[in-house]
């Protein structure tokens, strides 16, 4: 819980210069650093065998612009060309369905033996328009492109309804959205241990059709990230008290797919993970035991600690990190101006949020072996200013690689321009309106409403 009364007060964005900014960090107690140096981000930096050419990265984001076959659609290139044109090393594809009962919407990306081809035009496309940028701006070493495979879980939709995949009835989110016992189904043990061979053949085909690595998804609320929490799962190998049981599934994909590589090291196999989702006990991840907690949760990391020492173990080198599940408290995940249209103001000042995710992401760092790179997210809040704080963070050694997500979809040039100028433009900043969040919840294509006329 946060009692300092600065840190609840929510407050837009309001400064005009960098100097503004480090006033009000200075006034809130936060710990953004601020440099001007951005030649770090221009260095390189291996992970598991791997040199990502800069310490930009494009964060996955669901674009809902595939076609029904799963297949990417028009739209889908464009996003990744664009993508592809700004420069940053490192392009996280979004999430991509293991198959069609688990997709979050018809238009989600799908990977699959019969629409293959196509996902290798995309990454074929994506790989050379990106290479011959990094070249134009003076980086030596190749791309690296990463798809993100998921099981929607809760929030798999079929037929166009919700049809909740839930790993345990958790009282507080079946509360905030209004679901009963009824809806969906609760899974079994069979079927995800079905779903683990699924999610290796969908990694493979991933490693057949040309991307550099994969990442089985553990965040943001999805099926992985939900059985983490699944304390209350009963009479469950994959559930209960002990986190054996509870990253048994993810795990095993990690352990299955390993096997299958066999000692082929030219894949890499990653995660994205949320920390801390900020459930009350016992339905959350990352968050202490104490019962009877409300929202925000007090934060414990002991157990993402002890996951990521067991991936570690398993060869895991490279982890991209966030908080939160969007579906609950979007303000964790990525602090904001303006709420989607119907949701509410959080009590806490964005920049406390930004903080947070810098805290959480360096806190880890700290305390795990170095030869794991970790990259950051939630920066699109900060703008303008966006490059200096992550030069800051950098140059602390308080994460490895600072990956964009909304700021991607605004202006997919930022990180050319923070290469070039140190600073992105003022007039083609995301101004976290929320209306990209907006599109993905009402099931559109998805795209910056702001700035980018496709979407306006
Ligand atoms: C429209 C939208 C779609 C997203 N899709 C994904 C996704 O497919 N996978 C994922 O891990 N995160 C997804 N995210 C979260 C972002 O990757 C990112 O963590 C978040 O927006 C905070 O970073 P930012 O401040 O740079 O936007 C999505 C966010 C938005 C707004």
């Amino acid at each position: 819980m946060n009692s300092n009364p600065k840190h609840t007060q929510f407050e837009s964005f309001k400064y005009k210069t960098l100097r503004d900014l480090e006033i009000k960090v200075h006034e809130l107690g936060l710990e953004i650093p601020i440099s001007n140096d951005f030649e770090v981000l221009k260095q390189n930096i291996n992970a598991d065998n791997w040199i990502i050419p800069n310490r930009l990265s494009i964060q996955p984001m669901e674009g809902f612009d595939s076609n029904l076959n799963g297949s990417p659609g028009v739209l889908t290139y464009r996003r990744y060309e664009r993508y592809a044109k700004g420069g940053a090393g490192l392009i996280w594809f979004e999430a991509t369905a293991i198959n069609k009962d688990c997709q979050s919407n018809p238009h989600q990306l799908m990977l699959s033996m019969e629409n293959s081809k196509e996902f290798e035009d995309l990454v074929s496309n994506t790989r050379e328009i990106c290479n011959r940028t990094l070249n134009e701006l003076g980086f030596k070493q190749k791309c690296v492109l990463i798809l993100q495979l998921n099981h929607s879980g809760r929030y798999s939709v079929r037929e166009g309804k919700k049809f909740p995949i839930r790993a345990y009835h958790n009282s507080e989110l079946d509360n905030s959205r209004g679901l009963s016992v009824k809806d969906g189904i609760i899974i079994t043990d069979n079927d995800l241990e079905s779903l683990e061979d699924i999610w290796v053949q969908k990694a493979l085909l991933a490693k057949e059709v040309g991307f550099d690595g994969v990442d089985i998804k553990s965040c943001h609320g999805y099926l992985i990230h939900e059985l983490l929490s699944s304390r209350v799962r009963v009479n469950s190998i994959y559930g209960g008290e002990s986190l054996d049981n509870r990253a048994k599934f993810f795990l095993n994909i990690i352990y299955k797919l390993k096997k299958e590589l066999a000692n082929n090291t030219d894949f890499l196999i990653t995660t994205r993970m949320s920390l801390y989702d900020g459930i009350p006990y016992p339905n959350g991840f990352g968050v202490k035991n104490i019962v009877n907690e409300v929202f925000p949760a007090s934060i414990d990391l002991s157990e993402p600690l002890e996951l990521i020492k067991r991936l570690y173990n398993l060869g895991m080198r490279l982890i991209n990190i966030t908080v939160g599940n969007p579906h609950y408290k979007p303000h964790i995940t990525r602090p904001f101006d303006i709420p989607t249209k119907g949701g509410n103001l959080p009590n806490e000042h964005p920049l406390y949020g930004v903080n947070r995710l810098i805290r959480l992401t360096s806190l880890i760092k700290q305390q795990i072996p170095e030869d794991i790179k970790i990259i950051g997210s939630g920066y699109s809040y900060l703008r303008q200013f966006a490059g200096n704080i992550i030069a800051g963070l950098i140059h602390e050694n308080k994460v490895d690689i600072c990956g964009f997500g909304r700021m991607a979809l605004a202006n997919p040039n930022f990180p050319k321009q923070i290469f070039q100028e140190g600073f992105i433009d003022k007039k083609q900043v995301c101004i976290t309106c929320s209306k990209c969040s907006e599109l993905m919840k009402i099931g559109n294509n998805v795209g910056c409403v702001s700035r980018d006329p496709q979407y306006q």
